[in-house]
């Protein structure tokens, strides 16, 4: 069974567990378990959340499946956790005994994956897995990993509702009739991300959509 059918599986069966279990510490259990028992090559799964008000920060083993770690607190300078956690960027490790950040949990590790998860875009958390096979966590794992983690994070996001209020007022609003090129956030106007303003990026992505749909692009660039 291909990666992202089982993926859809363990995110089936997450929707399911929201819908049973209100407390986010029997969710994570939950969804360690779906993915530990569905996914051949994931073999240590676990959930590292920050703890509240601690100085220095300090990420907190909240749930896992897997043999115990002597790992259960990580303060942020150490460890690929602590790297992905002070970054807020997914880390991949293919092979754990090139990587020095690396703190070992179990001899039989090969490769790793560490994802932050984002609560009102600031870390709140990750979700770490480790693999007895060598770059076990290619580009279909990495992408599955927002759906998996979606039903999790849905408290504390906006509802369907509430995420369209600024679409709509800028579709309908005569306060911003005839505005273009700006960008809006909660209805009213924001910088976008640092990202957004390099141009270099901007013009691959045009000729990247434009090579997908098949469409000749002319003098734009
Ligand atoms: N390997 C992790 C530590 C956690 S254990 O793998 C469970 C790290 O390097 O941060």
């Amino acid at each position: 069974m291909p990666v992202s059918s089982r993926i859809e599986e363990v995110r089936n069966e997450i929707t399911a567990l929201t819908a049973r279990s209100s407390a986010a510490k029997d969710l994570m259990q939950g969804v360690c378990r779906q993915l530990h028992e569905r996914m051949l090559k994931y073999n240590w799964v676990g959930f590292y959340m920050l703890e509240s008000g601690a100085r220095p920060p300090m990420l907190v083993l909240e749930a896992f499946v897997g043999a115990m770690t002597p790992h259960t607190r990580i303060p942020l300078n150490q460890g690929i956790c602590g790297a992905a956690a002070s970054s807020g960027k997914t880390i991949v490790v293919d092979d754990v005994s090139k990587d020095p950040r690396y703190l070992a949990c179990s001899l039989e590790t090969r490769s790793e994956i560490v994802v932050p998860i984002f609560v009102k875009k600031a870390v709140a958390g990750e979700l770490d897995i480790d693999s007895h096979f060598p770059a076990a966590f290619g580009a279909e794992d990495q992408a599955a990993f927002f759906t998996v983690l979606s039903p999790l994070i849905r408290p504390f996001m906006k509802s369907t509702a509430q995420g369209a209020v600024t679409s709509i007022y800028l579709a309908s609003s005569a306060q911003v009739e005839g505005l273009t090129g700006q960008y809006f956030a909660n209805s009213k106007p924001e910088r976008s991300s640092k990202s957004s303003y390099d141009t270099g990026a901007s013009r691959r992505l045009w000729q990247v959509s434009a090579d997908l749909v098949g469409l000749t692009i002319g003098s734009r660039n």
